[in-house]
C-alpha cells in the first residue's frame, strides 16, 4: 500500500446555519475547480458520523484522499518555492547573514563583558591593599589614587624620604613601611607589619610594582652580576613578596597584581630586564592557576613606555655597560655601533607616555572590578605595537625589531 496524498477537512457543528453550509459547498466547488490547491473544504454532514463527521461544536480536521492532480499541483508549487528560495538565498547573501549574526553575537559578548567589568566589589573602604615601590612612579601614583578612593593603603617604600613625602601627601588611612624587596628579612618584616595592620580581615590586594631598569644593552656587554641586579628586584622580589603575603590574601579571597612589562612579551634588548619580566609573566600564570581553587585572582599589567624615573636611568646604565665592557668586545662592536645603538635607545625612551594613569587605572581595575582581567596592556604602544607584535612569527618579529639595529664593526 503506497502513501496517498491527503487533504485536511474541517468538521462543522450540526447547528451550523444553512448559509454556512452553502458557503462551504461553494468553497468545495471552487476547490475542485483548482486541483493544484492543497486544502479542500467540504461540509461535515457529507461525512458519516461514524467516520468522525458532525460530532462536536469544536472545529476539527479530518483527512481524505486527494486526487492525483493535487499531487501534481504540490510538486509544481514546491518547485516554484525552491526557485524563489534559491533566488533569495544566494551564497553571498547567506555569507553576509552569517557574518552579521557573528558580529551581533560578538557585540553582545563585549557589551555584557563591558557591563560586568564596570561592576566594582563592595566595601572598598574596608579593604587593605599593599603596594611595593611607592617612592615614585606608578607605585606612588597608585597609592595616592587608591587612598583618594577611600581604600586602606599600605605602602612599601625603599627610602625614608619617599615614605615621609607620601604620608604628607595622603590621608591618615595610608600607612607606610620601609621595604627592600631584595632582602628576605625586609620582606618578612613587611609581611609581619601587614599582618598586624589587617588583622582577621586579611589582605585584599598585593601589588608587586617595585622595579629597576638598568643596565640594558647587548648581552655580551653584561656580567652575571648585572643580570642578578635586575632579576633580584624585578623577579625574585616579586616572588618573595607574593609568597609572604599570600596567606593573608587567601584569607580575604583577594587579588595579586603583578606589574610586568611589554618587555615580558617581546624581548627588545639584552640585559636582565626582559628575562626578569618574562619570569614575572610565567610566575603569574602558574600562580593564577594555583589560586583558582582559593578564590584569589591574579592579574598581570603590561605597560609600554612611560616617563618615570626608571626610564631616565636606562641611558646612563647603557653608557656604563659600554664603558665597563672588555676591550675585545669593544673592538668587535666598535664606537659607531655604540653611538647608533645609543641614538636608537634615546629615541625609544622619548616615546614614553606622560599619562601614568593608563597604568594605575589598569591596576585599580584589577583590584576593584568584580571581573578583573588576566592581562592589561597599558599604553597605546603596548596595545597597538608590542602586544600584537608578540603574536607574530619569530622571523617576522626579528625582522621588525632588528631592521634599524646597527651592525657591529667586526660582523661576519
Ligand atoms: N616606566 C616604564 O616605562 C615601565 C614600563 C613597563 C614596566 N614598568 C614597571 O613598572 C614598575 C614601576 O616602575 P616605574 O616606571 O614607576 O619606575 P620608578 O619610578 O623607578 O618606580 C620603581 C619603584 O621601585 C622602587 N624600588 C627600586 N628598587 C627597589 C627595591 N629593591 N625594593 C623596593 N623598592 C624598590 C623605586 O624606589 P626608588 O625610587 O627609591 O629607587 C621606585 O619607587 C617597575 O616594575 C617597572 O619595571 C615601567
Amino acid at each position: 500500500m503506497g502513501i496517498t496524498p491527503v487533504v485536511r477537512l474541517p468538521i462543522e457543528s450540526e447547528d451550523m446555519s444553512n448559509n454556512t453550509h452553502i458557503q462551504s459547498k461553494s468553497r468545495l466547488q471552487s476547490a475542485r475547480a483548482r486541483p493544484a490547491q492543497a486544502t479542500t473544504w467540504i461540509p461535515s454532514n457529507t461525512i458519516p458520523a461514524s467516520k468522525g463527521g458532525a460530532t462536536s461544536n469544536r472545529l476539527n480536521y479530518r483527512v481524505q484522499q486527494l486526487p492525483e492532480q493535487i499531487t501534481a499541483g504540490r510538486e509544481e508549487s514546491g518547485r516554484k518555492r525552491s526557485k524563489d528560495f534559491s533566488s533569495f538565498c544566494k551564497p553571498t547573501d547567506l555569507l553576509l547573514t552569517m557574518w552579521l549574526f557573528l558580529a551581533a553575537l560578538l557585540g553582545l559578548y563585549f557589551l555584557q563583558r563591558w557591563y560586568r567589568e564596570r561592576q566594582t566589589v563592595e566595601n572598598l573602604a574596608k579593604k587593605y591593599v599593599f603596594i611595593t615601590g611607592c617612592d615614585s612612579g606608578f607605585g606612588n601614583l597608585l597609592a595616592r589614587q587608591l587612598d583618594l578612593k577611600g581604600m586602606k593603603v599600605l605602602a612599601g617604600c625603599l627610602t625614608q624620604k619617599g615614605a615621609e613625602e607620601l604620608e604628607k601627601a595622603t590621608s591618615d588611612r595610608l600607612k607606610t613601611t620601609l621595604l627592600d624587596v631584595t632582602s628576605t628579612e625586609s620582606v618578612a618584616a613587611a609581611a609581619e607589619w601587614v599582618k598586624e595592620c589587617v588583622g582577621d580581615k586579611g589582605l585584599w590586594g598585593v601589588v608587586n610594582n617595585a622595579g629597576v631598569g638598568t643596565p640594558v644593552g647587548p648581552n655580551e656587554w653584561m656580567t652575571k652580576e648585572d643580570f642578578m641586579k635586575i632579576i633580584s628586584v624585578n623577579l625574585l622580589g616579586v616572588i618573595d613578596v607574593t609568597l609572604k603575603m599570600l596567606p593573608l590574601v587567601k584569607r580575604a579571597r583577594g587579588r595579586v597584581v603583578n606589574v610586568a612589562s611589554v618587555m615580558g612579551r617581546l624581548a627588545c634588548f639584552g640585559g636582565g630586564y626582559c628575562p626578569a619580566k618574562f619570569g614575572v609573566e610565567g610566575f603569574s600564570d602558574s600562580l593564577r592557576r594555583d589560586m583558582r581553587s582559593f578564590g584569589v585572582r591574579v592579574s598581570i599589567v603590561e605597560p609600554g613606555a612611560f616617563e618615570t624615573a626608571i626610564l631616565r636611568t636606562v641611558e646612563d646604565g647603557f653608557k656604563e655597560a659600554w664603558n665597563r665592557a672588555p676591550s675585545n668586545i669593544k673592538e668587535q662592536y666598535g664606537q659607531q655601533y655604540f653611538e647608533a645603538y645609543h641614538r636608537n635607545l634615546v629615541e625609544l625612551l622619548q616615546t614614553g607616555s606622560k599619562n601614568l594613569y593608563m597604568v594605575t587605572d589598569s591596576i585599580e581595575h584589577a583590584l576593584t572590578s568584580c571581573l578583573p582581567r588576566t592581562r592589561y596592556a597599558a599604553g597605546w604602544d603596548a596595545k597597538l605595537f608590542y602586544i600584537p607584535a608578540s603574536y607574530l612569527p619569530t622571523t617576522v618579529a626579528d625582522y621588525i625589531l632588528t631592521r634599524k639595529q646597527p651592525e657591529p664593526a667586526q660582523k661576519i
